[in-house]
């Protein structure tokens, strides 16, 4: 320290030489950061992601990544002019690009414009909103639901509103990433259990559940990186047991499971009522954009009245809200599409495991991992199976733990059974050369 700083220390007693110290410091660090330009100060793990999105070789995923697509994303892509067999599209039940979807969507432009240019409190209000809503709650058997312009807002926003500071939410640990995001913004306590194991979900509600003013359970209908379906009727019990809420995420079970596409609950043949709140996504098997909640009108209401990314945000667009709403008559026009879907999924995961593949957990759903247990070998096979016309990106390290690294595919039904075939056939031929 120089001279006249330490002359500042002289004739102090130790408690306020201790307080100038401190007080100099702090005025230190203000003058180093008002001398370098403001700017955003990154985490020091981003730096590792960006070099693994943009190194030139053989760990880099850079040409996997942010592929530019053109047409439809349906059981077939196209890119740079070639027409790949696609295994990466939300598109189960190929109501993206279905005539009908694709109509009622045009019609909605022309008659309310592309956007409804406001929130639907004030003057964003479309008839199709409401018929939509309604097709919705008949559709899962709720009393009503409410439509958000996103679905991973939709869980946000509804868990962060309807949950609070002293309340619990549980869920299973490899829940989306929106349901954690929701029980932030709520300032919740967060308990997460073990995948899909209702007994740790148990004990951890008989331990916790009686500091909890609320407590909500979230699980998801069918998990997207594994293709597993949860035992709905006993995390139903448990919850019952405990007096906790209980919400599902449908975002992949939704026109997947069940006779008629119905989602979870009809696959299981349980009471709707049972679950408190259902969520889906609109731009899965609806072919859209938004989300739902659907459960007890009053649930509905107050969400309705009070949800800021709800009251403060603007109506779901025209072509979006016409294109889910035909979508979902589509659905009820012609269920086969769903037996349809669930035949190639058990198709593909049939002859996968004939082949001596690994398809981890998976069954009964629209997404079957080929479980690798390499990032590197994942990346390859992913490549490999891209020159060969194929497209199904690889899931690796950090996004799961690197001895399950694996490629993961999305059946739609439309796919052939010839093009289940050779896709199961190329990866094992591909994985067997590696
Ligand atoms: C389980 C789950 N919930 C919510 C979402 C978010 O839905 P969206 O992509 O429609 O915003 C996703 C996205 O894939 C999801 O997998």
């Amino acid at each position: 320290m120089a001279d006249g700083g330490s002359r500042r220390f002289d004739g102090l007693t130790t408690e306020q030489k201790r307080a100038l110290a401190e007080k100099m410091l702090r005025e230190k660090q203000t003058r180093s950061r008002m001398a370098a330009p403001a700017s955003f100060i990154f985490p020091p793990e981003f730096a590792q992601l960006r070099d693994y999105f943009r190194f030139d070789g053989f760990k880099g995923v850079a040409d996997l990544f942010f592929q530019i697509c053109d047409g439809l994303n349906a059981a077939h892509a196209e890119i740079d002019g070639r027409r790949y067999l696609n295994f990466c599209s939300y598109n189960y039940l190929g109501m993206s690009g279905d005539p009908a979807v694709s109509a009622a969507a045009k019609e909605a432009i022309d008659r309310y414009g592309t956007s409804v240019s406001a929130s639907r409190l004030v003057s964003g209000e479309r008839p199709l909103h409401r018929q939509l809503e309604r097709a919705i709650a008949d559709w899962v058997r709720a009393e009503d639901a409410l439509l958000f312009v996103g679905g991973f807002s939709t869980n946000e926003n509804a868990i962060g509103h309807l949950m609070g500071a002293g309340d619990l939410v549980v869920y299973d640990s490899l829940i989306h990433a929106s349901i954690q995001q929701g029980a932030k913004l709520a300032r919740a306590t967060v308990a997460p259990f073990p995948h899909n194991n209702p007994e740790a979900l148990d004990k951890i509600l008989q331990r916790r559940r009686g500091d909890a003013r609320h407590a909500l359970v979230v699980i998801e209908g069918v998990y997207s990186m594994d293709g597993d379906i949860p035992d709905l009727p006993r995390f139903i019990e448990i919850a019952k047991r405990h007096n906790a809420l209980l919400m599902v995420d449908e975002a992949h079970s939704m026109g997947v499971l069940g006779a008629t596409g119905r989602g979870i609950g009809e696959h299981f043949g349980i009471s709707p009522g049972d679950v408190d709140l259902w969520m889906g996504t609109l731009s899965k098997s609806f072919a859209s954009c938004g989300g739902y909640i659907a459960g007890r009108a009053d649930v509905v209401e107050y969400l309705r009245l009070t949800a800021p990314g709800f009251v403060y945000s603007v109506g779901l667009s025209p072509p979006d809200t016409a294109a889910a709403l035909a979508a979902l008559e589509q659905l009820k026009a012609e269920p086969e599409r769903v037996s349809t879907l669930q035949a190639r999924a058990r198709l593909f995961i049939e002859r996968a495991r004939a082949a001596g593949l690994d398809t981890g957990p998976s069954h009964g759903s629209a997404v079957v991992p080929i479980m690798i247990g390499s990032s590197v070998k994942s990346v390859l096979l992913s490549r490999a199976l891209m020159e060969r016309g194929i497209l199904a990106l690889p899931i690796i390290y950090p996004a799961v733990p690197e001895n399950t690294a694996r490629l993961r595919f999305f059946i739609s039904s439309t796919h052939g059974v010839d093009e289940i075939e050779q896709a199961v056939a190329a990866t094992g031929e591909c994985l067997a050369r590696l």
